[in-house]
């Protein structure tokens, strides 16, 4: 019984040790990645640029896409001074009348918004919808996996800056997974209850034919 107290202990000092065993671990994006991230660089080829990220910089256009909107994503792929890390950032920039349409991440996010007015919310599993107007100053968090979306309620375009904890929380937009990608048309008509018609319109949307 002691032994395996003993034994317990030290796997745990094992496995907390292992995590802070190193101060950081730059991702090395040209290596595979595994369930935990990238392989580190070689420590003594970072410099201070790899925990700087330039990207969120400047205008955004967002006429480009049917959503008018236009991401900047700052995960690890983008920012690899993030990998191991559990952080990441977005920037979101809306047109007037642009959305962020319904989406969910591996992660929770906290978002800020820092121009114009955006309708920010989620659905949870009960299919309470949580929605609010947020101006420019105000946070709103969308908890880990809810599907949640923004809308551009303004009447100038919007920016907002998120924060995820994770270093690659992945962004499934609902509507780009049943209409933009390779499952058949008639299969989204069965699991979604559209019509052949709806179907056809929504795969339009994103030059799916
Ligand atoms: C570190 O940088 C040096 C000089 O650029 C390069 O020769 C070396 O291959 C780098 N090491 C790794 C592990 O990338
Ligand atoms: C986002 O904005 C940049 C800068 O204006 C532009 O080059 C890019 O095409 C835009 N992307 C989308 C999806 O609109």
């Amino acid at each position: 019984m002691n032994n395996l107290v003993v034994f317990f202990a030290l796997f745990l000092l094992v496995s907390v040790s292992h995590a802070i065993e190193l101060d950081f671990c730059v991702g090395d994006t040209t290596l595979p990645r595994g369930p935990q991230g990238f392989a580190c660089k070689d420590s003594a080829n970072v410099t201070t640029d790899d925990f700087v990220y330039t990207g969120f910089r400047g205008e955004r256009t967002t006429s480009t896409n049917v959503y008018r909107f236009n991401v900047t994503l700052a995960f690890v792929n983008q920012f690899p001074a993030l990998n191991g890390l559990g952080i990441s950032m977005a920037r979101l920039d809306l047109g007037v009348g642009g959305v962020i349409p319904v989406h969910s991440h591996r992660t929770s996010e906290v978002i800020i918004v820092t121009r114009g007015s955006i309708l920010a919310g989620f659905i949870d599993a009960r299919n309470n919808a949580y929605y609010r107007r947020l101006e420019v100053g105000d946070v709103m968090i969308f908890p880990k996996s809810m599907l949640h979306f923004q809308v551009n309620v303004g009447s100038i375009p919007a920016i907002a800056i998120v924060s995820l904890n994770g270093a690659n929380p992945a962004v499934q937009f609902t509507m780009n997974s049943l209409f933009a990608g390779n499952l058949p048309a008639n299969m989204a008509e069965q699991i979604t209850l559209l019509s052949n018609e709806e179907v056809t319109r929504m795969r339009g949307l994103f030059d799916n034919a």
